[in-house]
């Protein structure tokens, strides 16, 4: 089988690389790809932009490609899929432009969520900042305000006193917001449940748990993602129970019900409070990144196979997901000053060094030039590693990050800390 991947981050090179392992994979293309998938076997990078539907859609007539999977929600929102679909033959890993709005649009997953029952923050939208600012008046601090659109993870203010909270209403329309989402401030631990679907049968991938902000502690700028692990030990089975009965079944259900197919990963952003309660705080359409350089690695199913199933509607008839027993952990290597101004450019070393320790080095953001990798994004690598325990994992990982170096190199020492909390 040839498959195309669309993206060029951390989350699409593991997701190439898991494929590759698959005897039944012939090649992969990636679109645009980044240094990492450059050299990985069976793997080209083919430069198109992500939103030219019609170039990839010549690219899959072109290359006998069978499985498409898209890996950013950009090109999802703007229906790739659809457009897919309605040119050529192929089989599409990733939902529609309406599934999408899952994540697009946070009203509209907020409506979804409230018809169907779904356990989430109480919350109300609102298209004046009038009415957004009585309500949060009359609600009161702590409370939180959320973009409607795809924000890049710079749309929510989680808000301590309501002065804060109209301000970021204030700004979210000044901005071309025309739409917010004002909702009830949740305290508890976020967990992160990525689902396959092919429409009709859902079925989780381990729970895994991420690290938004730039700073040790968990303080500072929120950012993509400075490191992940899996399976998160939060998530024991009865949760996980729960959380396909309250959360993921009603959610596709309603979907059925607004006529949406939806073939692909439904992301489930949750906080789990205190009382173990489940409430959603969004929902993603896509592989979560970097949750998936933690997942993939422990994943024992071939990838190929999985994402085939679900594109074709035939998820069902796989038997239950394999995973290996182990603890698997990734940490972001960025670039100094990331998520603000960051240089690029800059020559990378050690990368060989660090995957003799048994360390796999996802590539985020760096591309080839003239023969050297050099740093070309925010986020630059993306070190895993897997062992029997997360005390192993972390420092193992740890060890193949001290391997590689760039001018201005900088992580977080501290992944996986609420582990031991
Ligand atoms: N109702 C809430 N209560 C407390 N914190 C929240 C709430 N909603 C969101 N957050 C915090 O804000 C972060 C971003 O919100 P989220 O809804 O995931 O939007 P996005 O990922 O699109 O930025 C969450 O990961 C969580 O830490
Ligand atoms: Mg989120």
């Amino acid at each position: 089988m040839k498959i195309l991947v669309v993206g060029n981050g951390g989350r699409e090179h593991a997701i190439a690389w898991k494929l590759q392992q698959s005897e039944g994979v012939e090649r992969i293309i990636c679109v645009p790809g980044n240094g990492g998938t450059a050299t990985l076997n069976k793997c080209q990078n083919l430069p198109l932009r992500i939103d030219d539907f019609q170039a990839i859609a010549q690219a899959v007539i072109e290359q006998e490609i069978s499985l498409v999977v898209v890996g950013p929600e950009l090109p999802l929102s703007l229906g790739i899929t659809d457009y897919l679909h309605k040119h050529t033959q192929v089989n599409v890993f990733g939902p529609t432009k309406l599934g999408s709005q899952i994540e697009a649009s946070k009203s509209w997953c907020k409506a979804l969520m409230q018809t169907a029952g779904i356990p989430t923050a109480s919350g109300a939208t609102f298209t004046n900042p009038r009415d957004a600012k009585s309500y949060i008046s009359a609600q009161g601090a702590p409370i939180v305000v959320k973009a409607d659109g795809l924000a890049a993870g710079k749309g929510v203010t989680v808000a301590m006193t309501i002065a804060e909270a109209q301000a970021a209403v204030d700004a979210l329309f000044q901005e071309d917001s025309n739409r917010v989402v004002i909702e009830a401030y949740l305290e508890g631990e976020e967990v992160s449940i990525l689902a396959l679907t092919d429409g009709k049968t859902i079925r989780p991938l381990l729970p895994a748990q991420d690290h938004k902000r730039i700073g040790a502690g968990d303080t500072g700028s929120n950012t993509g993602g400075m490191g992940a692990y899996a399976p998160a030990p939060l998530v024991d089975t009865s949760l996980i129970q729960k959380i396909q009965q309250q959360v993921l079944e009603p959610t596709l259900r309603a979907l059925q019900e607004r006529q949406i197919d939806y073939r692909g990963v439904l992301y489930a952003g949750l906080m789990i409070t205190p009382q173990q309660e489940i409430k959603v705080l969004e929902f993603n359409c896509r592989f979560g990144d970097p949750e998936t350089q933690a997942i993939l690695p422990l994943l024992e199913t071939p990838l190929d196979e999985l994402l085939l199933a679900c594109a074709t509607g035939k998820l069902e008839q796989l038997p239950p997901l394999q995973w290996r027993q182990e603890a698997s952990i990734c940490v972001v290597i960025a670039s100094g000053g990331y998520p603000g101004n960051y240089e690029q450019q800059k020559a990378i070393v050690g990368i060989a060094e660090a995957e003799q320790l048994g360390v796999t080095v996802f590539h985020a953001g760096t591309k080839y030039e003239e023969g050297q990798l050099v740093t070309a994004g925010g986020r630059v690598l993306n070190v895993t590693a897997t062992a029997t325990n997360f005390e192993e994992a972390i420092k193992k990982v740890y060890q193949g990050v001290d391997c590689i170096d760039f001018a201005n190199k900088y992580c977080r020492r501290d992944i996986g800390y609420r582990l031991f909390v």
